[in-house]
Parts: C-alpha cells; structure tokens; sequence
C-alpha cells in the first residue's frame, strides 16, 4: 500500500474510533463521580484529524502517488490549506451531489437552531453575529441536503467555508484556555459544542468519502430527539442522548432512527383517557425507553414480555419513563407476579408493564394493540427463537386497533419479516446498528 493509503486508513480509522466514542473524565483523589465529556472531547480530537488531513497538499499528493506536505514555510496560512481542501473535496465531488449530501444530511436532524442556546457567550459583538449567522448557516446546509440539493456548486462551498472559519475559531478559544472547563460544560455551551463537532465530522467525513472510503462519522453520529405526541412535545436533547447511551438506556441507532422515521410533523393521535392501546414488545430485555417514546404517541399500555427476573428492572423502567416526563409521578400498582408503573403523560394515564411470561402467552389475552416493536431477539442466546415476524405475526396483527392499524417497527429476527408486511414498511439501514441488523418501518390496517 503506498503512504497515501496507508495514511488515508489510519486517520479514517480514528475518525471512525472517534464518532464511536463518549467520553468520561475523573479529577484525580476527588470524590467526585464522573463527568460526561462529549461532545467537547470528540470534538478537539476531531480538529486534530482536520489539522492532519489539511496539512497535506492533495492535489499534489494524489497527482505524485505519494503524500506531500503543504510548505508552512512558504506564506501559505492556515486558513488557504482549509481552503485547498475543500477545492480537492470539490473537484472529487464533480457534478454530482452524492458525497455532499451524504455527509451533511445529519445537520437537517438539528433542531432549533435559531433558539436562544445558539448565542454564543462573548463581550465582542461582532462575533456574536458570526455565531448567529453560522447556526442559520448549518441550517441551511442542512435543508440543503434534505431537499437533496446540496449540490458541488461555489454557493455551497461557500456555506461551508464561513462555517468552517467560525469553528475554526471556536477551536482557538479552547486550545488557548480561554474557556474553563465548567464553561464548557454550560448545557447551551455543550449543546453549540455538539453542533460544531458535527459540522467537524461531516466535513472530515465529506473528504473521506471524496478519497473512497465507505463508511464515516456522520453516518455514526447522536441527534437530538423531538416528538410530537398529542398536544405535547417530548424534546431529548443531545447532551441527554448521550447520558441514556452512557447508561446503556438507549442503542446507537436510536436517534438516528428516531430523526428518520419519526421526527416528521406526520399527524400523531389525540389520546382520551377512556381509550386503551397497547404496545407489545416480545423479548424485551431492559429496552424501554426507546420503545415507551415512541410508542407515547399512540398507545396507553405498554407491554414489556421478559421472562427472566432482572433485579433493576422495575428501576429502569421508572428511570426511562422519568426521563422522558421529568418529574412525573409513577405508581405501582399491583400487577401479581409481574411488575406495572402508572403515570400520566399529556393529560392521559398510561401504563407499563414488565410481563414475566413467556411471550406467548400475550396471544391468548384479549388487548388491544397500535404498536408492535420487536429488535434484538435471536434463535439462540437467549433469545426467544420464537417467529414474532413471521409465522406469528397474522395472530398479533389481528389484535390491532381497527381505526388506526398498527405500528409496526421490528428488525425482523428471528425468521425474518413477512413478504406482505415488509413490502408496507419502510426498510432502514443504519451504519451504527446493534448487531447489525435493519429495521423495517409501517402502519399495517387491521387485516
Ligand atoms: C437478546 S435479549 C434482547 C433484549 C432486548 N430486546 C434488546 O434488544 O435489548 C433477549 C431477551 O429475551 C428474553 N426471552 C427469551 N425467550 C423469551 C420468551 N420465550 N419469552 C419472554 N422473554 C424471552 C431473554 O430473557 C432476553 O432478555
């Protein structure tokens, strides 16, 4: 392999090792716990890649067959190789908008990007203004790319170039000390950290798909949640997202498949408290909160089927619910050998379950369900080996609620998806998938 390549792997293979990653950081002999450090970790260690990739000249590399150097001798500053790397990933690009859009899209998964959070802290009201215009910008490289008009034109590298010079900036303030650690940890500060390190890595990410690789960091980055749910609104924000990930409440792909199937202003029902909808989740494990904010919009039941006993079960399913209603009020009502929490949530009572019987044992009980959801299962290890997606599902599809169907949100395993349902569902591939699998999306009618 030439130096190019074998540069090229190493730096792609810490860019990928980096989006990977939430930080944590212990101050030596305190009692202190430890304290979340992402984004503002992934993101210092992300310029340090940028500053690796932008100190080579590209073009003369690629042109040489061997990597060279821009000259820092020569008056060529900082700022002209950032920008000699945007015109290698331009010409890379060539008339076609793939790469761009590719790498950008994750920036149309952020929200409120004119909000308060965005002003930035400084006594220098020109820089003030440079912050107001770079998050207008980030938004609009984003719609850019959702409308999949993002396109290798000078307008665009334009956006990405004030973008870049901004963050650029924001990248001195902390090397040169100018922030103290409890600013960085100000929840707007880390929320406008969170944006700039994703902005980094789709840039980084943008140069590595222009030099072939496949996989990149945008692709295996956090969002922030927003779900609409009758007359309220259920906000995750990033900085929680990574909190939930922390504590393993929540999956990698979770935000990323919650931004694409479920942050659209699709019409969600009004619940009343007299209606009783079920979500049904065989082989749960401890997965509630994914499951539970999803399924908010829809149902008032929630049944979690897990055989085994898991001593915090009951305290995780309280921790998810409290996460997503801070403060709620749970109670506990009597569920014999099971477990069931009650709480109100948009001015109706929901309930949720954790059913100690085998899954199947839910056919034979007369509920109805609006949300099927169904992932991680297996043949073997624990898993059911049982064909929830397959052979079983007609059964379950029978008890939905005839008005509205059901939701349906599974990765088919084990056995596979039903030809008849997969083809009414919407498939989604995520790069940073638990075990790999895909997830299949829809709303079947009652058959
Ligand atoms: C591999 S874990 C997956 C947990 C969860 N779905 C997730 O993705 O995190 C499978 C779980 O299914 C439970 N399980 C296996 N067979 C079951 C059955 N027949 N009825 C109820 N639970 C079952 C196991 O106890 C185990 O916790």
């Amino acid at each position: 392999m030439n130096s190019i390549e074998n540069f090229l792997d190493s730096l792609h293979h810490a860019h990928l090792d980096n989006a990977r990653q939430l930080y944590v950081a212990k101050t030596i002999g305190s009692g202190q716990s430890e304290r979340d450090i992402s984004p503002v970790t992934n993101f210092v260690f992300e310029f340090f890649l940028y500053n690796s990739l932008y100190a080579v000249d590209w073009e003369t590399s690629y042109a040489e067959g061997s990597l060279v150097y821009h000259d820092r001798q020569s008056p060529i500053t900082e700022r002209n190789m950032q920008i000699a790397l945007e015109k290698f990933c331009r010409q890379k690009c060539g008339e076609s908008s793939e790469f761009l859009i590719e790498a950008f899209l994750p920036l149309a998964g952020l929200d409120d990007l004119a909000g308060e959070w965005t002003l930035i802290t400084t006594d220098d009201p020109r820089r003030a203004e440079e912050g107001k215009r770079f998050f207008a910008k980030i938004a609009e490289i984003g719609q850019l790319a959702a409308n999949n008009d993002l396109r290798p034109t000078g307008k665009t590298f334009d956006l990405i170039g004030d973008c870049r010079y901004f963050a650029y900036g924001v990248r001195n303030n902390i090397f040169h000390g100018s922030k103290s650690l409890g600013q960085i940890y100000e929840a707007d500060q880390a929320r406008r950290i969170g944006v700039y390190d994703l902005f980094l890595r789709c840039l980084n990410s943008l140069f590595f798909l222009a030099t072939g690789r496949k996989e990149h960091g945008a692709g295996l980055c956090q969002l922030p949640m927003v779900q609409r749910c009758g007359t309220s609104q259920i906000e995750v924000p990033l900085t929680k997202v990574n909190r939930l990930l922390m504590l393993k409440m929540m999956k990698p792909e979770d935000s990323m498949l919650h931004w694409k199937l479920f942050r659209s202003n699709q019409d969600v029902p009004i619940l009343s408290s007299n209606d009783r909808r079920a979500l049904f989740y065989p082989s749960a494990g401890k997965d509630f909160f994914f499951p539970l904010l999803v399924g908010l919009p829809f149902c008032t039941d929630f049944f979690f089927y897990e055989e085994a006993r898991h001593r915090d079960g009951k305290i995780v399913l309280r921790r998810a619910i409290r996460e997503l209603v801070p403060n709620v009020e749970c109670n506990e009502l009597d569920a014999s050998e099971n477990e069931c929490l009650e709480f109100e949530f948009d001015s109706v009572s929901r309930r949720a379950w954790i059913v100690h019987e085998d899954n199947m044992t839910f056919l034979n009980k007369d509920i109805l369900i609006a949300f099927y959801f169904h992932r991680g299962d297996s043949p073997g290890e624990g898993g059911s080996g049982q064909s929830w997606d397959s052979n079983l599902l007609p059964q379950l599809l029978a008890k939905s609620v005839s008005d509205i169907g059901c939701h349906v949100l599974t990765d088919g395993e084990p056995g596979g998806l039903l030809d008849e349902v997969a083809t009414q569902c919407q498939k989604v591939t995520l790069a940073n998938s638990h075990r790999g699998r895909d997830y299949f999306y829809g709303v079947i009618p009652k058959p």
